[in-house]
């Protein structure tokens, strides 16, 4: 009789998947503010391939760099780890803001999620219609049927503020152009970022210390399941539905297992069992400081966090760079 793989020792893998976050940061240093957004991927998804290779996992990638015939590494369907413990499902964005780094612009992030086999949406590269806010809401407050004024107004009524206190995160997009007019007619704020909709979604968890209630639109559906692992943790809402442009996108979600193409994903439903979660800021942000070169040295700060005890942990990496 062939063995039982071992279970997920959540506690256990998290260091390791953070100094593999930590790696694909570091990875990309010298990239940052060159212009290159190529080179500074590729970097992190080497570094990042490597690191998780030195884990003690049966791993697969099921959020990654791309199909495997357009991603040469971490493609979707990958097997990585080194073949040994538990079998795991890996989501991961080894460089979540290829343009920010390459532009040194704030709130760049290496990412990657782990939990146990079959708890992950297999997203396919498709944009996902977004809505996610913080903790301490009952389920369905704000729902991606209501339209956009509709959700302002019914998170400050269970917040029990005004629409004008309310501020909303988008990406800054011009297919997000007639959602901004109708967000900033309720009289809320908007906080525009110009990529990296993964921290924007993060931001809602921390409202006291980001100043953000609320992120919706659209942008990258793998993202939105590493941002649905993150909430997990973190707590809050996030409620996702993948957009369809074209057969192709479609077909690509059929190949992942998707049929109900109209279905609205719950935080729950995109992540379905106990997940972890690291991110190491890549650029200075206001989640996580980027990496720092200081004469000799090299330092990176990475959020560990475990959805089973909610327990969120900072760690700071400080390492002599030859
Ligand atoms: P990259 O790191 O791959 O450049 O993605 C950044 C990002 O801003 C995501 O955070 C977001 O989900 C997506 O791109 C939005 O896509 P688009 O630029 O096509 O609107």
């Amino acid at each position: 009789m062939t063995p039982k793989p071992p279970e997920f020792h959540d506690r256990m893998l998290s260091l390791g998947l953070a100094r593999v976050s930590e790696a694909a940061a570091i990875a990309c240093a010298y990239l940052i503010g060159r212009g290159d957004e190529k080179a500074a991927d590729q970097a992190a998804v080497d570094a990042m391939r490597r690191g998780l290779n030195q884990l003690e996992i049966q791993g697969t990638v099921v959020i990654g760099e791309g199909e495997r015939d357009e991603a040469p590494m971490l493609y979707i369907g990958e097997e990585v780890g080194s073949g040994t413990g538990p079998k795991v499902d890996i989501a991961l964005d080894p460089l979540e803001g290829t343009t920010l780094t390459a532009k040194d612009m704030p709130n760049a992030l290496a990412v990657i999620a782990m939990g146990p086999r079959g708890t992950m949406l297999h997203a396919p590269d498709v944009y996902m219609d977004k809505l996610a806010i913080g903790p301490g809401f009952k389920p369905g407050v704000v729902t991606i049927s209501m339209s956009p004024s509709e959700r302002v107004s019914a998170l400050a009524s269970a917040k029990g503020c005004s629409t004008s206190d309310i501020t909303v995160c988008v990406l800054e997009r011009p297919r997000h152009e007639e959602m901004i007019n109708e967000i900033r007619g309720t009289g809320a704020a908007i906080r525009l970022i110009t990529d990296g909709d993964v921290a924007g979604v993060m931001h809602c968890a921390e409202p006291d210390v980001t100043g953000i209630d609320m992120y919706m639109g659209s942008g990258g559906a793998p993202e939105g399941v590493l941002a649905a692992a993150a909430l997990k943790c973190m707590g809050g809402q996030i409620y996702g539905k993948l957009l369809f442009r074209n057969d192709d996108e479609r077909g690509r979600a059929r190949k992942a297992g998707i049929t109900n193409f109209d279905r609205v994903y719950t935080r729950d439903d995109m992540v379905t069992g106990d997940v972890i979660f690291a991110a190491t800021g890549v650029t200075d942000g206001s989640l996580l400081p980027g990496i720092k070169r200081e004469p000799g040295y090299i330092t990176a700060e990475t959020i560990l966090m475990r959805s089973k005890t909610g327990s969120v942990r900072r760690m700071i990496y400080r390492n002599p760079m030859s």
